[in-house]
């Protein structure tokens, strides 16, 4: 099948929920007004953070996509045991990659692929090259905003299980109460038979982590910036792009890496026709990564109406796969 054919396939297929836009500007304004200041990392994502993200999982330092994939690799046949044969695949985020090849490949049976994404875009072009990769499995993309359950396309052939694959450790960029949020919508999604096999970063020697985050190559600080240029682009703001630093701390005790654009000097920003000062030295937070316990995920899913299952952990314990059931 030719990349077009597949494509406009996908497109025939589309569930449209017509997800509200994102509002940029205002949430910068509103983020930009709380003290301290703080700008939201899903506008992290336009072309150019999304190549620079790819980047970064290319980066020595950046352990978790190496990982996990070798984990996909090394335990998938006892994920496929523990999930069962006809499978209907739900994906949150579009996963044209290498960890939703790996998934669809290892299963006992795929009946159908939902791939769920707020850019209808992304999610054509994506769905698409599976579409071309597996001709066997129906593609049934959704353009939705995930963090809400939503009733699910019928599959032409009837799946015995639902299960939502959420690798990368996504669901740490999110406060605990937004992941808890974001479990609870796949606990709906995927109903009283279904499963979540979720990626998590684990709690580890800070150092570790601490490199992943600030890698030598300098990409992951150009990932950072990258949200003002974006912000500087699409709202008209001034930010100065040499007057911010990107810091990236692991606050054990909150079980996360909290990253910061630090403000290099005293200076005023201007966006949508207010003024914001920054001190010299103030940091803005810009993203979360949870680092998860066992106990710490349990306590997660449990107030999601979700059981653990099955876990698989890499031989160094830093990165593991969950396998979730409704409680
Ligand atoms: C997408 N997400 C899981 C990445 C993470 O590790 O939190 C985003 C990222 N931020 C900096 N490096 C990578």
């Amino acid at each position: 099948m030719s990349a077009a054919t597949a494509t406009a396939r996908a497109q025939a297929a589309l569930t449209d929920f017509r997800p509200r836009p994102d509002d940029i500007r205002g949430d910068a304004v509103a983020g930009l007004s709380r003290s301290p200041k703080r700008l939201s990392s899903k506008y992290f994502y336009d072309g150019e953070g999304s190549r620079l993200f790819e980047e970064i999982t290319r980066q020595p330092e950046y352990y978790l996509t190496r990982v996990e994939q070798e984990l996909l690799d090394a335990r998938m046949p006892a994920m496929a045991d523990a999930v069962g044969p006809d499978v209907h695949v739900v994906e949150y985020g579009s996963g044209s990659g290498r960890k939703t090849r790996q998934l669809l490949q290892g299963l006992h049976g795929v009946v159908a692929y939902t791939p769920v994404e707020i850019s209808r875009s992304t999610l054509l072009a994506s769905t698409g090259r599976l579409a071309a990769a597996f001709p066997r499995i129906e593609m049934l993309p959704v353009c939705a905003d995930f963090t809400r359950a939503l009733t699910l396309p019928m599959a032409a052939r009837t799946p015995r299980r639902t299960l939502m694959f959420f690798p990368g450790s996504t669901l740490g960029n999110f406060t605990n109460d937004e992941a808890v949020a974001i479990l609870r919508a796949m606990r709906e999604t995927m109903g009283n038979d279904g499963r979540a096999l979720v990626g998590v970063d684990l709690d580890k020697d800070p150092a570790v982590i601490e490199a992943a985050y600030n890698d030598a190559a300098g990409v992951t600080a150009a990932f950072t910036l990258n949200l003002l240029v974006r912000l500087n682009r699409e709202i008209g703001s001034d930010f100065a792009l040499d007057g911010f630093r990107h810091r990236a701390v692991y606050a054990r005790e909150r079980g996360r890496i909290e990253t910061f654009l630090v403000s290099q000097r005293a200076q005023d920003v201007h966006v949508a026709g207010r003024t914001f000062a920054f001190a010299d030295g103030e940091a803005m937070l810009v993203e979360y990564s949870h680092k998860y316990t066992d106990g710490g995920l349990a306590e997660l899913a449990a107030a999601a109406g979700l059981r653990l299952v099955e876990r698989w952990n890499d031989d160094r314990d830093w990165f593991g796969l969950r396998l979730l059931a409704p409680a």
